[in-house]
């Protein structure tokens, strides 16, 4: 079997989405924690709304709609400067600790980003966390005018890149975005970050469910949608491993 070209998801999967909460909390003490999961959800479940809606705006204009959501339904003054400063840390996420090495340990194979994010700020992240120099390829959904997880934005990788979904390993956290990429045909490898197991051991220490908890049973336990990823693995780190152990 031959994997040409390792295509990954941006938001979740390189870029850790939780370092808004640094920010977030810095300019609302206390709130950091909520704001960055319900502006995450409400993020993502925008993109299906307007998918399904045929009303497509753009994932930077979907981001700054909800925040305003976050920031309105928890009762929190919107200052301006302060919106512009929260919004700006999504053009600098942090990388995941591991995707450099993991990265640079593939180098031989294409590497590209199949994302939800507009062209404008994905170029933008990847320039500034450097890894414009290790990816032969950005991909937006902008130009398709729909989110992941339709078939149209996973199309957009042969468009882009030439290569046939079964030669593509596709790598998402994100467990909506794993089963819509198997559900086209690409082959998949999840990154179960969060494991069933560490799950189910965040219940037992407290009856409360605190904001990341919520996100973690809502957007990072696999999906009952009848398709499974044909490969599970815990960080990017085990990419190399993983790739290794299917070379012929
Ligand atoms: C992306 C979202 C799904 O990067 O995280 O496409």
């Amino acid at each position: 079997m031959t994997i040409k070209a390792l295509v990954f998801d941006a938001y979740g999967t390189l870029y850790d989405v939780q370092s808004v909460a640094a920010i977030t909390d810095e300019a609302y003490p206390g709130y950091g924690e909520i704001i960055t999961q319900v502006w995450r959800l409400k993020q993502l479940e925008y993109t299906w709304l307007r998918s399904l809606m045929r009303q497509y705006e753009d994932f930077s204009v979907i981001t700054r709609d909800s925040l305003a959501y976050t920031l309105r339904c928890l009762g929190l003054k919107n200052d301006a400067a302060v919106f512009a400063r929260i919004m700006d840390k999504y053009v600098h996420l942090d990388l995941y600790p591991d995707a450099q090495a993991a990265l640079a340990a593939m180098k031989d194979r294409k590497l590209a980003i199949l994302s939800n994010g507009s062209t404008d700020m994905l170029n933008t992240l990847v320039r500034n966390s450097g890894l414009d120099r290790v990816l032969d390829a950005t991909i937006s959904i902008d130009s398709r005018r729909i989110f992941k997880p339709s078939p149209e934005a996973y199309a957009l990788i042969e468009a882009t890149l030439g290569i046939a979904p079964a030669d593509v390993l596709f790598v998402s956290s994100n467990p909506f975005d794993a089963c819509g990429a198997k559900a086209y045909g690409l082959r998949v490898a999840w990154i179960e970050r969060v494991t069933t197991e560490a799950m189910a051991q965040s219940f037992t220490r407290s009856d409360l469910l605190p904001p990341l908890t919520m996100f973690k049973v809502i957007r990072m336990q696999m999906d009952e949608l009848g398709f499974e990823p044909d490969y599970r693995i815990n960080n990017l780190a085990d990419l190399p491993g993983l790739l290794a152990s299917l070379s012929p």
